[in-house]
């Protein structure tokens, strides 16, 4: 099926879920996750979790939301391209904002190469009708100003058509030039894909950690950025990138929060340097939050890499909410995978094929569960047999076009990963095309990434908990950090996506 008839069918699914509000059901999830916990201690690690988020993670969300204050990134963040950068955002009472993007020519944030002032006015509008949890904002500039830390960076910059005006035939590291104001206007920004979109797309979040009163985390998410650089200009966000962390209000273990809140301009941060840790996709991931996804889905993700025999398996467990809590149908996916080397274009990164050629799919609400059995003909499962909470396998049916899902399916990955403040291992995985397609071919390999995956068990505790019969895998493993964390902070979620809606 092509992507426009995929596109219509999210349009319905989003309809259906919309209006089956007053009548979904959750005991049918509960029992479901019982089901799962039941199974074995190795089985419930993960789940666990989900579990957790399920019962109301410590986390409130602020409508409408008060973003005045300082923000910064907690890590160098990687934006398509790739772009390496951190983030240093203010917002003023006076509903000015002042934003400095430092970037960089390394994927660990150590090498400056220019930096972005940006002063603008921000209006907040109304609470987003397409992301359920967002706040739409207008935005506009007065005025754009770069410092440029290298000489090849100036070079490259003056060399520009439209940039040529800049700088005057003249760099200056202590200069500051403008790059575009109200008053005169070169479109040097434009040449450089710059936008500030991301500001009409807000959400903020607030945690209390370890249960201490004390230690607050306000966290600002703000709209993603297009996939393809070049249309970054025309793109209104529909989900988010990774969250800004209140200046005043961080979490203590983030070194990089107080490196970036001390700089400007002339100071870009410059984060430790870290060596690039070896990718290995082995025991299981699960999401760290409800995640969002454009199209407005909500997802949480659990994967499991066997790297024995080269196999994974993946949990999708979509939701109508933006915490995660009314599921509406869940697909488990699985397939073979194979390692490539480390990327080209985006250091730091390793690529990787999946396919997949196993699925099956459980409708969880009664508007899936419709929606799954208007679909004519066998092309997703037994015709007319859906109910909700009963699983069916689709890979017979070669997939499901109900979901815009057709299998055999191949995607084109990109890797990497990295250990929190806390020494967990995260991983993360290609950021999906915003476009709404698939990456079927090499060409359409992600050079971002999306929200990243905690480690839950790592593959030695699966063998061990094989060849230990039924002994506990609680004492001994990586997890237990996992575990305490997840009584003493908050959050927490679960699990699913890498393979969306990809099509055929
Ligand atoms: C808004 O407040 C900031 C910070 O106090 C100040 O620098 C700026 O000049 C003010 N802008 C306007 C238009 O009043
Ligand atoms: C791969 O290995 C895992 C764990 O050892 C096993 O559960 C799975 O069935 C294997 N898959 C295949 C296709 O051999």
């Amino acid at each position: 099926m092509g992507p426009s008839s995929t596109l219509l069918l999210v349009a319905f699914l989003g309809w259906a879920k919309g209006s089956s509000r007053h009548y979904s059901d959750s005991r049918s999830s509960h029992l479901y996750l019982e089901k799962t916990h039941g199974r074995s201690i190795k089985d419930s690690q993960c789940p666990h979790m989900l579990k957790h988020l399920h019962n109301g993670a410590r986390i409130t969300v602020q409508m409408p939301p008060n973003i005045e204050g300082h923000w910064v990134s907690t890590s160098c963040e990687v934006r398509s391209g790739p772009e390496f950068l951190t983030r240093s955002y203010r917002f003023y009472p006076n509903n000015t904002f002042q934003a400095h993007q430092f970037y960089y020519e390394d994927n660990h944030c150590t090498k400056p190469i220019y930096t972005l002032v940006v002063q603008g006015r921000l209006r907040l509008r109304q609470a987003s009708w397409i992301i359920r949890g967002g706040t739409e904002a207008e935005y506009h500039l007065h005025r754009v100003q770069m410092v440029c830390h290298t000489a090849t960076v100036a070079k490259e910059l003056s060399q520009r058509p439209s940039c040529r005006g800049v700088m005057k035939g003249h760099w200056d590291p202590s200069v500051t030039y403008e790059l575009w104001s109200e008053e005169d206007g070169y479109d040097c920004l434009r040449e450089l894909n710059f936008a500030m979109h991301e500001l009409q797309l807000l959400r903020v979040e607030k945690q209390y950690l370890h249960h201490n009163l004390d230690h607050l985390v306000e966290e600002l998410f703000l709209g993603d950025i297009h996939t393809e650089p070049s249309q970054r200009l025309y793109y209104k966000p529909s989900s988010y990138q990774t969250a800004l962390q209140n200046a005043k209000n961080h979490d203590h273990g983030c070194i990089a929060c107080r490196i970036i809140y001390r700089s400007d301009e002339f100071h870009p941060p410059i984060l430790p340097p870290r060596a690039d840790l070896t990718v290995g996709l082995y025991g299981q991931w699960v999401s760290q939050r409800c995640e969002v996804r454009p199209e407005v889905l909500f997802l949480t993700r659990h994967f499991i890499f066997h790297d024995n025999n080269h196999t994974w398996e993946g949990h999708y467990y979509h939701y109508s909410d933006p915490v995660c809590k009314h599921p509406t149908f869940t697909i488990y996916a699985r397939g073979r995978y194979s390692r490539g080397l480390h990327s080209t274009r985006v250091m730091g990164g390793t690529d990787f094929v999946f396919k997949v050629n196993h699925m099956r799919v459980t409708p969880m609400d009664l508007a899936t569960t419709s929606l799954l059995n208007v679909f004519n003909g066998n092309e997703c499962g037994a015709q007319g047999s859906w109910q909700v909470g009963v699983e069916q396998d689709v890979t017979v049916t070669n997939g499901c076009v109900a979901l815009g899902i057709r299998l055999p399916h191949t995607e084109y990955e990109l890797f990497r990963m990295e250990q929190d403040a806390h020494s967990r291992y995260l991983l993360y995985n290609g950021q999906r095309p915003s476009d709404g397609s698939s990456p079927d071919r090499p060409e359409k390999r992600a050079t971002s990434y999306q929200m990243p995956l905690v480690q839950c068990l790592s593959s030695s505790q699966v063998t061990d908990y094989i060849q230990g019969g039924d002994r506990p895998l609680l004492p001994h493993n990586d997890c237990r950090g996992w575990h305490k964390a997840n009584q003493k902070h908050i959050v927490v979620v679960l699990v699913v996506t890498l393979l969306l809606f990809w099509q055929s």
